[in-house]
């Protein structure tokens, strides 16, 4: 158990490093830009990802623009402040250092690697990982007390949730960073034990998991999303594997069956679906109607274990 942490042990945040330019990411480097009003900086593998993702944050200002959410001079201040780079050096003075890379522990563990060479002794580390354990992506570095967990949910701009994640390493400093941060970002965060995918993934890959057994036992797809609405959940279960992805829901099931083998079920059919485009059929206002004929067939080859 932990108290509230200490907010005078914070570490002010001038400048955030983002490793990952892919959908989580850029969401919440135009938070971060947003609600921070400090530079931003973003990288991936290679320039083209890089500009992919400043072509989605170009996107979001111009929309909030057109919508009048920001005026022109606030518009460009962002434009201003948001860069996208492929040389790791520039994070050099980043205080807070924030990746939402490939979900494998070996990846980040690699990213972390590299980028501890790079930042300052007493800059914070930040992972949003939905599953993994925060302390074994920490396992490798010098400094494993910087690390913390800090998990948004998409839509990033929309979620008011971030789960902060705390290690039996992470520092008070770390820790109490991470709570301002959030804050400053305008969420509400909770703090979890660093448990196979938290609290709300948890919850959600128990909704996810059951949503596909119901279809897998002749329920059909639309009528599995109406029967949900009784739960006052804010959209249908598909419909919410669609919005988070099909290779991301079904990276947190393969988490949660490797967790706990007895309490989720095997999720072969996510992964093959999450190979096929267009999974799910829409009606205009962008509610699932069915799944594509391939898809039918993928969830009738594979009943779940
Ligand atoms: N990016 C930015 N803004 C978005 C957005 C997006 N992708 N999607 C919706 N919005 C904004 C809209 O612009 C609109 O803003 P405005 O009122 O200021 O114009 C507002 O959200 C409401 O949008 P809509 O009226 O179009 O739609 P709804 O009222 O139907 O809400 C929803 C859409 C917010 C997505 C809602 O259905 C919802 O909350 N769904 C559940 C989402 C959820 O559970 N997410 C968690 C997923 S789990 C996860 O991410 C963890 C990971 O580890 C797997």
């Amino acid at each position: 158990p932990v108290g509230a942490p200490d907010k005078a042990l914070a570490k002010k945040v001038t400048k955030v490093g983002i490793i990952g330019a892919g959908l989580m990411a850029s969401q919440f480097a135009l938070l971060f830009v947003r609600r921070l009003q400090v530079p931003v900086l973003i990288t991936d593998l290679d320039q083209a990802r890089v500009d992919k993702g400043l072509a989605y944050i170009h996107d979001e200002i111009a929309k909030l623009e057109a919508k009048g959410r920001l005026d022109g001079d606030a518009a460009n201040k962002l434009r201003g402040l948001i860069r996208g780079t492929t040389d790791k050096a520039e994070y050099a003075d980043c205080d807070f250092v924030i990746e939402a890379v490939f979900e494998e522990v070996g990846v980040k563990q690699a990213v972390f690697g590299e980028i501890e060479q790079i930042i300052a002794e007493d800059a914070i580390l930040a992972t949003n990982t939905s599953s993994l354990s925060v302390e074994e992506i920490g396992a490798k570095l010098k400094n494993p007390e910087r690390l913390v967990g800090f998990h948004f949910f998409n839509p990033v701009a929309v979620m008011p949730l971030i789960e902060i994640v705390k290690t039996p390493h992470t520092a008070d400093a770390a820790l109490s960073t991470a709570f301002v941060v959030a804050k400053g970002l305008g969420k509400n965060a909770v703090l979890t034990a660093d448990a196979p995918g938290f609290v709300v993934n948890r919850l959600l890959a128990k909704v996810m998991g059951e949503a596909a057994r119901a279809v897998y036992e002749g329920t059909p797809v639309a009528d599995v999303e109406k029967a949900f609405a009784p739960l006052g959940l804010p959209m249908g279960p598909f419909q919410l594997i669609d919005l988070v992805g099909w290779k991301v829901a079904a990276h947190v099931q393969d988490t949660m069956v490797r967790a706990f083998p007895d309490r989720f079920y095997a999720n072969e059919n996510f992964h093959a679906l999450a190979e096929l485009d267009g999974v799910v059929e829409k009606d205009k206002g962008g509610r699932v109607t069915g799944f594509t004929k391939a898809a039918e067939k993928v969830l009738k080859g594979h009943v779940g274990s």
